[in-house]
């Protein structure tokens, strides 16, 4: 894998902007679920450096748990329609009022499934809290309850976002220069 300066377009979102809102998030979440009854819920692996961030600026008692799902072929950046579920959650959610934190909305197809494969097993609520939406490439009708930033159309990685599965580490947004890119495989 190049180094992520080698295709690098722009940072998008720089580190300060990502924390300063993240840490308004938290307070909103915080604000929103007081009483210590709140399952954050992280949708492997994109969701992981926002969830923690998230998790640390929530101020109310809460748990975590995990799942991962499948939307996207091997090597391909298109979502195909349905989520598949690889990794299951361990708790049990009925009853529980849970939040699902997610890197990004891109065709909204991985949220939607997600949704529908959770409201089956009788959460008290259930919402949604992405750290990205590209609105310009919505195909199924979702709702995000919390919201980092609105980004244009343009592949980005970094902040949990991967470049086939580099780069989830940087501390920033950027935009990947897909002219530079050369993919592996
Ligand atoms: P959706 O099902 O099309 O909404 O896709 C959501 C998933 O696609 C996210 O969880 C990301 O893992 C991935 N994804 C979408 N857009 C990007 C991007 O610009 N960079 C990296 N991953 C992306
Ligand atoms: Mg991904």
């Amino acid at each position: 894998m190049q180094n992520y300066k080698d295709v690098l377009a722009e940072i998008l979102i720089d580190p300060e902007t990502l924390q300063a809102r993240v840490k308004e998030l938290g307070a909103q979440i915080s604000a929103d679920y007081p009483d210590g009854d709140l399952l954050l819920i992280c949708i492997l692996r994109g969701g992981v450096p926002f969830m923690v961030d998230l998790s640390r600026s929530i101020t109310s008692p809460h748990k975590m748990d995990f799942m991962a799902v499948s939307s996207y072929g091997v090597g391909a950046r298109e979502s195909t329609g349905s989520a598949r579920v690889t990794l299951d959650l361990q708790m049990d959610i009925r009853g529980q009022q849970v939040l699902l934190v997610e890197d990004i909305v891109d065709s909204g197809h991985t949220i939607a499934s997600v949704l529908n494969m959770l409201h089956t097993r009788q959460p008290k609520s259930l919402k949604v809290c992405a750290l990205l939406d590209k609105p310009e490439r919505r195909e199924a009708n979702v709702t995000i309850d919390y919201l980092g930033f609105t980004i244009p159309n343009k592949f980005v990685f970094g902040y949990g976002l991967d470049l086939d599965e580099y780069h989830r580490n940087l501390n920033f947004v950027g935009v990947v220069d897909l002219e530079k890119y050369k993919p592996s495989n």
